[in-house]
């Protein structure tokens, strides 16, 4: 007869009628237990084991008190009694045991799958750089920082009062319409007009009405215009502007301060010039212009015909500058007898095109990452 069922039958039935007979008979159901304990390895067969072994209906100790201990010879009663005692003893600790080893293992399983790998390479974001501008902008401050300058900034919207007038710049005069601008639209009732500002030179007047002289100061920042794009125009653009006004500033310092920066920028070998200009805050005014790289100067193209970007001059202007005029003085309160100065303003796009070989003004708005790249 198996040993898997046995337990249905009584000791009589079996034949067993002596103290080793019943041991045999344990020792035989122990090790079918220990064999059946072995392949529990997960929650699923731990229950069934327990529900095939202490299953109050029908689990095999259940039988065996009903079929062996119950019927039993009062003479062999005693060590069925003890042998299922010792045996239940045993299978209470080995289900113990088999259900801690699952819980571990299940637990071992969970940590495994929600272990972080740190030997996987992690997410690397692209590391962004400064704009081709922004870096021509730190590279003009640092060359002013070393003479002695120190920055500012200014409102991009300004009122007329500080865009025009108090640089001397009065309503109806003919050079408004060199910088015809984007006025705001207001909601009824605000204070105004309001319009963006078209130069950096508004700062000037802001700068002189908080300020004492000497003053040394660098203005970077974006202005604003109705010019139509092409090469080397954009409605929005940048410029440096600068201001020194101090008891005794001559043309002298102004010229040697901007040769200074120009040969700090761009090196000994670019030709630059002065030529007579006129800016009704200036007095005398210059244009500073340098020789343009895309056709060495000489005004033509490599193909024939006008160089497109100078536009046959051989030249491109950079900035305007000048002396500042005593009238712009009379706004600010300072004394036009005691004290003289010199301002300028330079195009910041055009400066990093000439300086970097760039022959279209537009590409620095394009966002065209190829063209970023290309400057780290
Ligand atoms: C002015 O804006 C004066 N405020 C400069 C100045 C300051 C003169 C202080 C005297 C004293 P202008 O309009 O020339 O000047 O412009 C200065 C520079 O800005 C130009 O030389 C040019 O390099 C640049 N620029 C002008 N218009 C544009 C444009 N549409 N796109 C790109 N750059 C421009």
């Amino acid at each position: 007869m198996s040993t898997d069922s046995k337990h249905n039958q009584t000791l009589a039935a079996l034949g067993t009628s002596s103290v080793d007979e019943v041991h045999a008979l344990f020792a035989e159901l122990r090790a079918r237990f220990d064999s059946d304990a072995s392949n529990v390895t997960d929650e699923t067969s731990s229950k069934a084991l327990r529900d095939a072994w202490l299953g109050r209906k029908s689990g095999v100790l259940t039988l065996v008190t009903d079929n062996w201990l119950k019927p039993a010879a009062p003479d062999l009663k005693r060590v069925v009694g003890a042998s299922l005692n010792e045996l239940r003893a045993h299978v209470d600790t080995q289900m113990e045991e088999r259900r801690l080893f699952v819980e571990a293992g299940a637990a071992a399983a969970a940590s495994t799958k929600e272990r972080i790998d740190l030997s996987l390479p992690g997410v690397t974001r692209p590391i962004g750089t400064h704009h081709l501008i922004r870096q021509v902008f730190q590279e003009i401050e640092d060359i002013f920082f070393s003479i002695g300058f120190s920055v500012v900034e200014g409102p991009e919207i300004e009122t007329p009062y500080y865009n025009f007038e108090a640089l001397n710049i009065p309503e109806h005069h003919p050079v408004r319409d060199d910088m015809d601008t984007f006025y705001l639209e207001l909601p009824k009732g605000t204070p105004g007009p309001l319009l963006l500002r078209t130069h950096t030179s508004p700062v000037q007047i802001h700068t002189m009405e908080k300020r004492r002289p000497p003053v040394r100061v660098i203005v970077p920042g974006k202005v604003y215009r109705r010019d139509n794009p092409d090469a080397t125009h954009s409605f929005m653009f940048h410029q440096i502007e600068g201001l020194a006004v101090d008891s005794d500033i001559t043309f002298c310092d102004f010229t040697g301060t901007i040769d200074y920066f120009v040969k700090q920028f761009f090196g000994e070998s670019v030709k630059t010039r002065f030529r007579p200009s006129y800016f009704p805050f200036t007095e005398p005014s210059v244009e500073f212009d340098a020789s343009c790289i895309f056709c060495g100067g000489s005004g033509t193209a490599k193909t024939g015909g006008a160089c497109s970007k100078c536009k046959g001059a051989g030249w491109i202007e950079l900035f305007g500058a000048g002396m500042v005029d005593p009238a712009v003085y009379g706004f600010v309160h300072y004394d036009p007898k005691k004290v003289s100065g010199f301002a300028f303003g330079i195009g910041i796009d055009r400066l990093a095109m000439l300086k970097y070989g760039i022959d279209d003004i537009q590409v620095f708005f394009q966002n065209d990452v190829r063209f970023l790249k290309q400057f780290p």
